[in-house]
């Protein structure tokens, strides 16, 4: 028997670097998904393919952190952290296929886990509650592959719905769905790839989250959501007791995008998609302001988006590169999309990706072929 089982990439609409500070954010699941194939059978390891590299390779059932590195590395994560946790792993053999683009900040690692994770537990028939699935397929990309991410890419990715954004709350890990669908208003949710990639496992992710949990040890606190929770008038005390001014800075835009969040949460319950791109236009100076995180060549796609008629426009996902998201009334489309070209190509970029994108059903199994 095959089992084939699907997880889609996310885009996050809002709520960026909030999620290991136990924030708000408002994903969205993509269209674009990966597919893991899984024929169970009664060996000592797992064989993968990817139809986006050449070979295959062989997990062993016991692998452990260090052994497995490259795209192989979620699969033998997931595989690992299952085990952890005590449930059993089959051997077998299992092929991914995936349109989630690598790189571009859309989660095609959490893709690929979460359909690592649903294959294997659909051969096992182990029943595990959808936020314990996110928290395991974190914990393999934490501590097997070795980025220090939060949970944003797997619940969005595990939750997913159509035309619904999930309002996530990472203190309480409580998923809220939100009505988004801006096509009904006429407007479009544009999706730019700048197609200059990105990389978490790099120190630059890592040296954020530093600065935050220096901030609220700074300020006494387990996390920056504490010092959310006291209310507005938080950033003058950060700034009174944290010490490196810097760390104020990335402090700021991480309390002042909580508050992005919710704000945009309200707006879209209105279907106000011109405040809620006011929203998104400002989360986007507060990355590149104070969290630091997008590009020069980042910068340009978002303005030049703004300045040819978008009602907003902000990077989405870690930073560094990436992808750029935009709201847009329907008839400045093409205006917008032309202006971008143009823009990036004067400067000497790549030729960005331009598509309309919209909110689509989370992970689950697809329909099961004789094997
Ligand atoms: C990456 C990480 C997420 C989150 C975002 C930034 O996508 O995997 O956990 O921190 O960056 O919001």
């Amino acid at each position: 028997m095959t089992i084939r089982y699907a997880a889609p990439g996310r885009i996050n609409l809002i709520g960026e670097h909030t999620d290991y500070n136990f924030g708000f954010a408002l994903p969205i699941a993509l269209p674009q998904r990966t597919v893991a194939s899984f024929a169970p059978d009664h060996g000592d390891a797992i064989t993968v393919t990817s139809d986006r590299a050449d070979g295959a390779v062989r997990i062993p059932l016991g692998t452990a952190p260090g052994e497995v590195d490259g795209w192989a590395s979620y699969v033998a994560g997931v595989m690992w952290a299952l085990r952890q946790a005590g449930h059993s792993v089959p051997g077998g053999a299992m092929s991914i296929t995936s349109d989630v683009e690598m790189g571009s900040g859309l989660s095609s690692s959490a893709a690929l886990e979460c359909a690592t994770l649903g294959a294997i537990t659909s051969a096992t028939g182990a029943c595990i509650d959808a936020k314990d699935q996110a928290l395991l397929a974190q914990r393999a990309e934490n501590d097997y592959v070795g980025a220090p991410t939060g949970l944003l890419d797997q619940l969005a990715s595990l939750f997913g719905a159509p035309s619904t954004a999930l309002l996530i709350d990472f203190r309480d890990l409580t998923v809220e769905p939100v009505v988004f669908d801006p096509d009904g208003c006429g407007v479009a949710l544009l999706l730019i790839d700048s197609r200059s990639r990105h990389r978490h496992a790099g120190g630059e992710y890592a040296a954020r989250r530093a600065s935050c949990e220096r901030v609220a040890a700074d300020l006494g606190v387990s996390s920056l959501r504490e010092v959310h929770d006291r209310g507005p008038s938080v950033l003058a005390s950060v700034t009174a007791a944290a010490t490196d001014p810097v760390d104020v800075r990335r402090a700021r835009h991480v309390l002042t995008e909580n508050q992005r969040v919710l704000d945009c949460v309200a707006v879209l319950s209105d279907s106000d998609f011109a405040e809620a791109g006011r929203i998104f236009t400002a989360s986007h100076a507060s990355m590149r302001d104070d969290f630091d995180i997008t590009t020069a060549h980042i910068d340009l796609i978002a303005d030049t988006a703004v300045r040819a008629g978008a009602l907003g426009a902000r990077m989405t996902g870690g930073g560094f590169g990436g992808c750029v998201i935009a709201l847009v009334p329907i008839d400045r489309v093409e205006v917008v999309g032309e202006a971008v070209r143009r823009a990036v190509g004067r400067a000497g970029f790549e030729r960005p990706v331009i598509t309309r994108t919209y909110a689509a059903a989370g992970a689950g199994p697809l329909v099961t072929a004789p094997g």
